[in-house]
């Protein structure tokens, strides 16, 4: 079981060419979610600023989300900006703010010719003016378009998340449109950020580290988890059709039994 987890830590040798042949792409994951961890230690370790890191980070994501166009996944969530990473000092936080601008509007005109809707998720209202301008126009000119579905987690958190839905749900509770009793699983998950998608088939998380870190704590129940001691901005095209080949090895339950 660990071994599976950690399928990334066993390193291929194989070519992208090799690799991409071993793929049986009537098997790939509909949803693809990734924890981009890594940037600031990738960085320091070449003695260089957090922010270099980051930067190389932005260009990891294009080849993912390239790839994930090329390969015609259905959806794809990238953890860009957490409900805790505020806590950073004012500098970095500003630089990520930065990066994310000019990414959006670097980015939108290919985006849009790849068919790529972009749903940025998160309590957005919150974010500085800038972003939150890069990010009203990137959903404006993206809404149409019927490709990847892009969720950008931003000023996310999967248990703020859930506090939202819950205060909704109340809310709806006492103007009476909705009972108590007729509260269900599917009820909560309208009311997420991700609502009308179906949850993450494989979680990717570089870097090393094993854990959820606050990211999409409802959707994660049945998601498979792929780990790797790369850094993110060393995160390529090898690196994620390993993962995807890793999970086309995987037995899937949901909890129950393979008859
Ligand atoms: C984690 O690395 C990464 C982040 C907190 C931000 C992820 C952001 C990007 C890849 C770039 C900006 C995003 C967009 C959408 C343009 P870390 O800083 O926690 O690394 P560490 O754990 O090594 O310190």
């Amino acid at each position: 079981m660990l071994k599976r987890l950690l399928g990334g830590r066993h390193k291929s040798t194989l070519s992208e060419e090799e690799l991409m042949k071993q793929l049986d792409i009537s098997k790939l994951p509909v949803h693809v979610a990734i924890i981009m961890d890594g940037n600031g230690r990738w960085a320091t370790r070449r003695g260089a600023p957090r922010s270099f890191g980051h930067r190389a980070g932005v260009n990891a994501l294009r080849e993912v989300v390239k790839l994930s166009v090329e390969l015609k996944l259905k959806y794809l969530t990238v953890y860009a900006f957490s409900t805790e990473n505020w806590k950073r000092p004012r500098e970095e936080v500003n630089i990520l703010m930065n990066l994310l601008v000019e990414y959006l509007y670097k980015e939108i005109d290919e985006l849009c010719a790849n068919n790529v809707h972009i749903n940025p998720m998160g309590i957005l209202s919150e974010l500085p003016p800038k972003p939150r301008e890069a990010v009203d126009m990137a959903i404006r000119r993206s809404k149409n378009n019927t490709g990847l579905v892009f969720n950008v987690a931003l000023n996310y958190g999967g248990r703020s998340e859930l506090l939202k839905a819950v205060r909704e749900i109340g809310q709806k509770i006492n103007s009476g449109e909705i009972k108590v009793e007729e509260i269900n699983e599917q009820v909560i998950a309208d009311h997420l950020f991700t609502k009308g998608q179906p949850d993450p088939d494989l979680l990717i998380r570089p870097s090393g580290d094993c854990r959820v870190s606050n990211f999409l704590l409802w959707q994660l129940a049945y998601t498979e988890f792929w780990l790797t001691d790369v850094m993110w901005p060393d995160f390529g095209r090898r690196e994620f059709l390993q993962a995807l080949l890793d999970f086309q090895k995987r037995e899937r339950r949901f909890g129950g039994l393979i008859t």
